[in-house]
């Protein structure tokens, strides 16, 4: 199994860039950057961030797996699965996975995950960023009806030093398990907490929004849409899933 090693810093622009740096300076497998806070925390497709000084798990790990480039994306798989693991063994919370890798408490979005890609001397390297909401006791304004934190979900106070090594070795434990089975397995427990299935969903893409009803994920981890005519929609990569849980 990997052996985790930790690089803690205090403020950063994002744990993500310095572990890309990291990466492309060979640093191994397992190798962990930390940070009490991010200035520049970066989310999916270009969206910032939002943490709180010492009450968000924010950390970056490198992985380097032997896999085809396409397949790095299954990573956001296993990272997903594993902080929905995590806060059901830890804090019997009931966490859903939103297509392709938020994790959800009570419809409102606790965690969120970006893989980036790096090249490094003898191939490639993913930096598999997390962001965990844990010791929030309450959000700014215009993130209070969509986020939410483990300490406001558990009305118990959450030390996010304690949240770190507990999540890290569920996460490792899943990467060994994806390495040694493959996807399928992963998929297969990634879909029990899927958030969505039989639900009206707008899915915004590029240059087009599709509207039907969220069937499933297909065996590469396509979201696979119907809609009102009939016609299946296998969607690999969308700005936003948008669920229309009023219908
Ligand atoms: C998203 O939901 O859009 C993904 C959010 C990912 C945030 C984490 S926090 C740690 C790591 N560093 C970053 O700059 N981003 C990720």
């Amino acid at each position: 199994m990997v052996v985790p090693r930790y690089h803690r810093c205090d403020v950063v622009e994002s744990t993500n860039d310095i572990a890309i740096q990291l990466a492309r300076g060979s640093e191994p497998e397992g190798t962990i950057v930390v940070a009490n806070q991010q200035t520049r925390g970066k989310g999916r497709r270009g969206r910032q961030w939002w943490d709180d000084y010492g009450q968000s798990l924010l950390m970056s790990l490198i992985l380097t797996p032997d896999i085809p480039q396409s397949a790095f994306p299954q990573l956001s798989f296993v990272a997903s699965l594993s902080v929905a693991e995590y806060l059901i063994t830890h804090h019997n919370l009931p966490s859903r996975l939103k297509w392709p890798n938020d994790v959800y408490v009570n419809n409102k979005k606790i965690s969120g995950i970006l893989i980036e890609i790096t090249t490094r001397p003898g191939g490639l390297a993913a930096v598999c960023g997390i962001g965990l909401n844990a010791a929030q006791t309450s959000f700014p304004p215009e993130l209070a009806s969509f986020a939410t934190s483990v300490s406001i979900e558990t009305g118990a106070h959450v030390a996010v030093d304690n949240v770190l090594p507990c999540l890290v070795g569920t996460l490792l434990q899943n990467y060994s398990a994806y390495l040694a089975l493959g996807f399928e397995e992963i998929l297969a427990r990634w879909r029990k907490y899927i958030w969505g299935i039989g639900c009206p969903a707008n899915i915004v893409m590029d240059n087009t929004t599709i509207t039907g009803t969220i069937t499933g994920v297909d065996p590469n981890g396509a979201l696979v849409i119907l809609d009102a005519d009939g016609t299946e929609h296998v969607i690999c990569a969308a700005d936003a899933v948008n669920l229309r849980l009023d219908k």
